[in-house]
């Protein structure tokens, strides 16, 4: 993608959407996602800060730092002087929901090799059988110089896949609903088994995708992706499909405002995207939202920008927080799933989440800020609240506001079928997603 791609507010919505796709399709597991961004980062201009370096920011400067490989935050020093103006900030995550590869994978048997995969949050299991899946994520190595790296790695090929059972032995299937069992029904066929021994032939796979040799391999982590690439839908292509659109939409829209904003030479405020990974299993790590990550970076902003002893508290005081994940859109087939005064119409506007228990870190002050927002520039706006029989969902907006004490209001586009392998999501929408981060971060 070109530095003019993602100039996202001067594409149409169509075009905002294929670069969107196009970043998803570069980004098959959460570490080549953090890789994307600082590649456009760095295009448009921005430095990479290393935590363990002494750092020293201009004026009007242009960073981003990353914390082991998955999480990022990318950020533009302000003219405002931080501890009265705060900071500006939108939030996302980085990983999606799906099948991570187990440690000792092989499993062979019947003249046929399968792998063991583990789950890795909530995903759909059904939706990853029957498609063409690949494998993407990074691999721990020992340089030649002793040192210990990590390097990415993806399948260029289809080179797994769940075959379904037949419905001949599996009868019920459209009446009980496709289920498969995590330990026994998950292992995903790899290859025919051959004269290698059990474990050779997935250890050849990894050394020749990774182009190390065996004894400097020291460790890895593999996600599960679709190699089916994303597409437009519908009469009038008005729909758009592909993985992880929960959350990378929300990353991208979010990196398009920061970019959008980066293209004039000074910013009012200081402006932040922070991206974290870990969101579906909880946020809980040292790159999650409820980490230190977040709160590290914004206090070396506040050093760096020469603030004083007391100053980082009011700077968090005046700061505000659009945590952006997608919401559930309505799906008319299913009318008892949604609450009947928030049902949420794809490509009718950007979603405000509210929930009195706290799953959405809303309250009606910030949910105000996003409103007027949206009503400054003419974008339609939602408002979603989950059914009161069902278990809402929570998103990584309560837990970084609860970290941080800063105002924050949960937001997010609606979307069909959140955590299935392949999602769809309407396009208007995220042209109105951009345009109001934009006109959070430019007022
Ligand atoms: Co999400």
């Amino acid at each position: 993608m070109t530095l003019q791609n993602m100039m996202a507010q001067h594409m149409t919505p169509r075009q905002q959407v294929q670069s969107l796709l196009d970043f998803i399709d570069a980004s098959p597991s959460p570490w080549h996602v953090v890789e994307t961004l600082a590649q456009r980062l760095n295009a448009c201009g921005f430095r990479r800060l290393a935590e363990n370096q002494v750092w020293s920011l201009d004026a009007s400067g242009r960073y981003y730092v990353v914390r082991d490989d998955s999480s990022i935050i990318a950020f533009a020093t302000g003219q405002n002087p931080l501890p009265s103006s705060g900071f500006k900030i939108i939030a996302a995550h980085t990983d999606s929901p799906g099948l991570r590869v187990k440690p000792n994978p092989c499993m062979a048997s019947d003249n046929l090799l399968r792998l063991a995969v583990e789950v890795y949050g909530g995903p759909i299991l059904a939706t990853f059988s029957d498609r063409d899946l690949g494998l993407a994520g990074r691999i721990a190595y020992k340089a030649t110089d002793g040192s210990l790296a990590s390097r990415l790695l993806r399948s260029a090929e289809p080179l797994l896949r769940l075959p379904n059972l037949a419905i001949h032995m599996n009868r019920s299937v459209n009446e009980d609903g496709l289920k498969f069992n995590k330990q026994t029904e998950l292992p995903l066929l790899f290859a025919a088994s051959d004269s290698l021994a059990d474990g050779e032939r997935f250890a050849s796979w990894l050394q020749s995708a990774s182009d190390l040799s065996p004894e400097q391999i020291l460790g890895w982590e593999l996600s599960v992706y679709d190699t089916q690439k994303g597409g437009f839908w519908g009469d009038d292509q008005a729909f758009y499909a592909n993985g992880q659109i929960d959350n990378l939409a929300s990353c991208h829209a979010g990196l398009s405002a920061l970019l959008a904003a980066s293209e004039q030479e000074t910013t009012t405020n200081t402006l932040v995207c922070a991206f974290f990974d870990h969101e579906e299993i909880g946020s809980e790590s040292l790159k999650g939202a409820a980490g230190s990550f977040l709160p590290d970076v914004l206090q070396r902003i506040a050093d760096g920008m020469d603030c004083k002893s007391g100053d980082y508290t009011r700077a968090l005081a005046n700061s505000l927080m659009i945590s952006t994940d997608m919401a559930h859109a309505y799906q008319p087939n299913f009318p008892n799933a949604y609450e009947s005064n928030h049902k949420i119409i794809v490509n009718q506007g950007p979603v405000v989440k509210i929930n009195h228990n706290h799953r959405y870190a809303s309250t009606c002050l910030s949910e105000a800020l996003f409103v007027d927002i949206c009503q400054e520039i003419g974008v339609p706006l939602q408002k979603y609240v989950h059914r009161g029989d069902l278990a809402c969902g929570s998103t990584l907006g309560p837990i970084a506001s609860a970290r941080l004490g800063i105002k924050t209001v949960d937001v997010g586009n609606p979307m069909w079928a959140m955590h299935s392998a392949r999602e769809s999501a309407g396009v208007d929408d995220h042209a109105y997603m951009i345009r109001a981060l934009s006109h959070f971060f430019a007022r």
